[in-house]
């Protein structure tokens, strides 16, 4: 497939395709390593990722201690008090998910964030109320048990160094935190703890984080219990007693991380191996493959006004099944998992799909609310080729901006994924359908899409992404760029993006992404098209597999990141 590029010559002149032992890339120049490759959104935390491989640690061990790493270094989604999924492919053995998503807890009803009956968004999500119960530290440490390699408390000991010693304030992060300051205002700790009392922090400061460190330490310690149990939980329990949160000591105890069988298609000749609910992640990247494969994208060209039409015209039905029906599996009587991954299905879906012309959403007045990009994603691949991809996030930039005093971390404003109220669909962006309202101990829905490729039993790409509900057609995208269109890791993470997902019935385009000419004639075609801001910080390595090099992606739509590998 990595021939693609050359079809046309190729066909005239069959000889070309071999000569070139790579496509020509017209674009950028991927890092490329052999020992191991940590591809995330911090340098710092992709240096600690690295650090562990390259002391003999495997791709668990590494993913493990980037993710700590980040909740220090990128606090606006690197996390200790949110939730995420890891995908995990070990190069020999089966494939495996684990599911940290937050929890509601105990007290949380469908109708809890109606104040007389009457929706209250901000309590809905930018409260107390707001805060799910956190699985991170959970997660990490049942995939560490599992497959780790190295000590745990080895993992945790440099993102407490980082926390306790502090790291040089980045542009990037200088900027973000400024930003914040209106919000952090509302909650003592968290002033303190990202600004220089009350004044922002400037690129080239120190920023330490003495109680996170202390948080860390605990985690290091006694592992899961140093974070659901003993200090930590007491000081969550007061802290949301005092303000009307719901978390309980007893919430914190009761958490449990699991794992889940992944969700398997296949792409043309590849394996696709990604995050089952409750993430809708998975579900809806095979089936949005299933239906894709059907169409020569590669002839159609890459960015041709035709494919985009295609590709759009697939999100909004893949869009449409996933608000009809996901939902935490734990909960859901008939969550259609096995119908929704079937090729037959996605057929019948590209019936549907006229060559030249869009379709319509229905229900018109189904709409969502906007993103932001505020998730991130790792990427790890070790020296025999284990391979993580692991999607973490506090749901909004910094979560619910609380602190809460002592602790040092960032809670969570997760809750906000549940629907808004039985029945509470409006034109507005309030969604109200059945499987995804909130119930005591039940897991919000997601789109967080951690995703692993693999061809003739041998691993082939990394990739995941932030960016809410955006987050499945961004990892869309970076496997069409690859596979359909031969792109080298960069430049499948440099290519422009698109979003459509039913409702409401526009194609978002990342400005600068594709030409005038090329959106004229989307609108030809009967598409909205609304350009955007950037979509994603995709996050992606690709394995030669005729090298046996790992190529890393890093995607420059966010500042720090940082691929570290050799
Ligand atoms: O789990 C999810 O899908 C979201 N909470 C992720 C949030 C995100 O990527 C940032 N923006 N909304």
């Amino acid at each position: 497939m990595r021939c693609l590029r050359f079809a046309g010559v190729a066909a005239v002149v069959p000889w070309l395709c071999v000569l070139a032992l790579a496509p020509v890339h017209a674009g950028s120049v991927p890092v490329r390593a052999s020992l191991g490759l940590v591809v995330s959104q911090s340098d710092l935390a992709s240096d600690v990722g690295f650090a562990v491989i390259k002391d003999g640690g495997n791709a668990i061990d590494a993913a493990v201690a980037t993710a700590f790493a980040l909740a220090v270094t990128h606090p606006t989604a690197g996390n200790i008090g949110g939730g995420g999924f890891l995908v995990y492919r070990p190069e020999h053995g089966e494939p495996v998910a684990y599911d940290f998503r937050e929890t509601a807890p105990a007290g949380s009803h469908p109708e809890m964030w109606l104040k007389d009956g009457v929706y209250d968004k901000e309590l809905h999500h930018n409260s107390h109320r707001a805060v799910g119960v956190p699985g991170s530290v959970a997660g990490l440490h049942l995939a560490w048990r599992e497959h780790g390699s190295k000590p745990w408390a080895d993992l945790v000991a440099p993102a407490i160094r980082l926390a306790r010693d502090g790291f040089e304030v980045t542009h990037g992060l200088a900027r973000s935190l400024a930003a914040q300051i209106p919000h952090f205002r509302k909650y003592p700790a968290s002033l303190a703890q990202f600004t220089r009392a009350g004044d922002p922090y400037r690129a080239g400061d120190i920023l330490r984080q003495p109680d996170l460190a202390r948080s860390l330490e605990r985690i290091a310690e006694q592992g899961p219990a140093g974070f659901y149990e003993g200090e930590t939980a007491l000081l969550l329990e007061k802290e949301m007693a005092a303000h009307g949160g719901l978390i309980t000591r007893a919430d914190l105890k009761a958490y449990v991380a699991k794992k889940r069988a992944v969700v398997r298609g296949t792409y043309r000749g590849y394996d696709v191996i990604s995050m089952p609910p409750p993430s809708s992640g998975g579900i809806a990247l095979v089936q949005m493959l299933n239906v894709l494969e059907g169409f020569d994208l590669a002839a159609n060209g890459y960015g041709s006004a035709q494919n985009l039409h295609l590709i759009a015209e697939t999100m909004r039905r893949a869009f449409a099944d996933r608000a009809r029906h996901l939902g935490d599996p734990d909960f859901a009587a008939d969550l259609p998992a096995a119908r929704l991954v079937a090729k037959d299905y996605a057929a019948e879906l590209r019936r549907t799909i006229h060559p030249q012309r869009a379709s319509r959403s229905e229900p018109t007045s189904f709409a969502w609310p906007a993103e932001s990009q505020e998730t991130t994603h790792l990427s790890v691949v070790d020296a025999r080729r284990n391979a993580v991809a692991l999607t973490t996030t506090l749901e909004a930039g910094y979560g619910s901006r609380i602190v809460a005093p002592g602790t040092g971390f960032l809670l969570n404003n997760e809750m906000g994924d549940f629907n808004a109220g039985p029945g509470l669909t409006d034109a507005e962006g309030l969604i109200g359908t059945a499987p995804n309202l909130a119930a005591p101990g039940k897991r919000m829905l997601s789109s967080m899409t951690p995703t692993i490729l693999a061809k003739d039993g041998r691993l082939f790409m990394v990739t995941g992404s932030p960016g809410g509900r955006t987050i499945i057609n961004t990892v869309l995208m970076t496997i069409l760029n690859v596979v359909d269109f031969g792109m080298n890791a960069q430049e499948a993470v440099d290519g422009g993006r698109i979003h459509h997902q039913w409702l409401p019935d526009r194609i978002n385009v990342e400005r600068y992404g594709f030409s005038a000419d090329t959106l004229a004639a989307l609108r030809a075609r009967g598409h909205t098209v609304n350009e955007t801001g950037s979509q994603g910080v995709a996050e992606v390595i690709v394995l030669d597999p005729k090298t046996n090099l790992l190529e890393g992606g890093l995607d420059r739509r966010a500042p720090d990141g940082g691929a570290s590998g050799k």
